[in-house]
This record gives C-alpha cells, structure tokens and sequence, in this order.
C-alpha cells in the first residue's frame, strides 16, 4: 500500500510513545486532600472513601509524612470541628480544627504547602455553605463570616485559601479581608464552576456536611449549565482569583477545556469524592483495573485543560508518574 502516512510510526514500542505524548504529568500538579477531625486521637478509615483517613491533630505531621513519601507537596484541608452552631463560628474561630492543624503543620513541615478549603458547611450545624433566613441561605451576610475564616487560616499559617461556598461576591470579600490584614500575597484558588453534584456524597458523609434540609442548589451551579461556567469564572478572575477551578472533574471535561481557552489562570480540577469512590467499588468488585482506570482518569483531566488536580488518588498518582507509568 501506498501510504505517505502511517500514525503508527509514532506508537511503535515504549520509547516513541514516550518522546511524542502530548500531554505531560507532573507531582507537582497533585494537590492531596486532608480531612482533620478535632475530636479524633490518632487516625481513623473513612468508611465512604476506602484508602482515606481521617487524622487527629496529633497526627498532623504523620499526614505531611504520608503524602511527602510519594513526592506530594500540596495538600488541601479540611476540618471536622468538636462543635458546630448555626453560624458556623468555629469556621473562623482562632483555635478551630483548621487553624490548629495548620500550626501543627507548618511547625513539623514549613515546607510542606498548605491550601484550605474556606466554607462554612463543616461548621454549621444545619450543613449548609452560609447562614440561614428562615430556609434560605443569605449571600451577603455570609461573605463576612467566610472572609473571616479565609483570614484565620492565612493568619494561622496558611498558604493560600480556597473559598468553595459558591456566594456571589466571595472572592472580593476575601481579598478585601486578606489585603486589608497585609496578606496582599495570600493567593486564592476559586471554586469557580462548583456545580450542585451527586459525586459530592462520599465526602459529604466523610466531612459531616450534609445539608440538614433541601439541597445546595441555591448556590452551586445547574449541571446543565456551560456558559454561565464562563460567567463563573470571569467574576472570580475580575475579583481577584489567582487560580481557577472545576468542580467535579470527570462529568465536566468540556468545561474545563473550555475555561482553559478562556482565560489565562492556572486551572484546576477537584477530582471529588463520587468519582474516587466509584472507582474504588468498581475496582473491588474485580469488574475494572483500579491503577489503569485511576491513570486514564487523570490523564483525562489535564488531557482537557487542567493545569492541577485535587485527588484522593494524588500519592498514587505520584507512584505512577515516578514509575513511568504515566507521564
Ligand atoms: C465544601 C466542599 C465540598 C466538597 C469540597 N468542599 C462539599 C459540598 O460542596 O457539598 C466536595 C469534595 C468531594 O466530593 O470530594 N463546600
């Protein structure tokens, strides 16, 4: 046969597979999840997400340890307070789970980067992302209380914040809070697209953050939804957002492309609870190869535009890129 071109040139054996990818992995855009439970003394499974563990504070340093052993150096936390009001207060009070574990953190491990996750829906005690009128969450009444606490973990160390609460106007308050404490180089990471998802289950149970009544939709965006996505991120971006973000990864690969076109911030991807716990429950029903499924996932996400990943796979992930297996 007469072919001039022939792809299969390129994919013959491991070496020319490896110099013509086109997408590049890197531990270095692995940003691993860390749930701290104030009531907690050691570690304890988390029983919706399998390999996950929830840490006591005394286990501060172990959790920097098990992520720095793969090559993590990024890790976002998340906080499960001893109590919790229809305020949320211990979402920025001085000595909440958050704040101490980042203390306890940065003392062990200076280096080690410390994100937070900055929402109120751990900390009040009807699980919502704000405070309440009668059944609705109130939008401007609660950027306050979230500039608080964004401020409260910069103050106890932290590295940069993550607001998730999806309130208009969130970005602005925060960085008004930061630059007016002096933290004009706290960076914030936007959950900019956070969509109302059913992937966000296994976390929900994990962090004790279900909604006590009704749903989220109110605030997290309509999974039908793509450009107001873009309107999404342009108001984080007019705000003050230093990196966007999607949220979930793996149903809104468009959207992260899309956003990655868009606008010229780093991107990330929250790979979240759901799409880990499924790979799990399938992988332990022997019905599909967890690391191959766990790679071509990743692959996916940064292959669509993301230029960071949230995963409860990171240390795995890590593993595989350092073997060779992807990357
Ligand atoms: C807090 C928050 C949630 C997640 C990250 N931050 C839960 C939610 O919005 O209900 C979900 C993460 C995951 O599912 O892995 N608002």
């Amino acid at each position: 046969m007469d072919l001039v071109q022939r792809p299969r040139r390129l994919r013959r054996g491991e070496a020319v597979r490896r110099l013509c990818r086109e997408t590049r992995l890197s531990g270095d855009s692995l940003i691993y999840p860390i749930f701290f439970d104030e009531t907690l003394k050691g570690t304890r499974p988390i029983e919706s997400l399998p390999g996950q563990l929830h840490y006591g504070l005394d286990r501060a340093a172990q959790a920097v340890e098990d992520c720095l052993k793969h090559g993590v150096r990024h890790g976002i936390l998340f906080g499960l307070p001893a109590e919790k009001d229809p305020e949320g207060s211990s979402a920025y009070a001085e000595d909440g789970v958050v704040q101490q574990a980042i203390r306890a953190i940065k003392e062990a491990y200076p280096e080690f980067h410390v994100i937070t996750d900055v929402c109120l829906c751990e900390y009040t005690s009807h699980g919502h992302c704000g405070v309440l009128k009668g059944q609705e969450v109130e939008n401007d009444p609660t950027l306050e209380l979230l500039a608080k606490t964004a401020l409260s973990h910069v103050e106890a160390g932290a590295d940069m914040v993550a607001p998730s609460d999806m309130m208009d106007g969130r970005i602005a308050a925060i960085r008004g809070a930061l630059d007016a404490a002096g933290h004009q180089m706290a960076p914030i990471m936007a959950y900019s697209a956070k969509y109302a998802s059913a992937f966000y289950g296994p976390f929900r149970s994990a962090a004790g953050s279900a909604p006590a009544f009704g749903d989220r939709r109110g605030y997290q965006m309509d999974p039908h939804n793509r450009r107001e996505a873009l309107k999404e991120c342009q108001l984080d971006l007019e705000e003050g957002a230093d990196i966007l973000m999607v949220k979930p990864a793996l149903s809104y690969l468009d959207i992260i492309r899309e956003c990655r076109d868009r606008f010229n911030l780093p991107l990330c991807a929250y790979s979240v609870s759901g799409e880990y716990a499924m790979i799990k429950a399938a992988a332990a029903a022997g019905l599909v190869d967890e690391r191959r499924i766990m790679c071509e996932s990743a692959l996916s996400v940064f292959r669509a535009g993301a230029d960071l990943l949230i995963t409860y796979y990171a240390k795995e992930l890590s593993d595989a890129i350092r073997e060779g297996e992807i990357g």
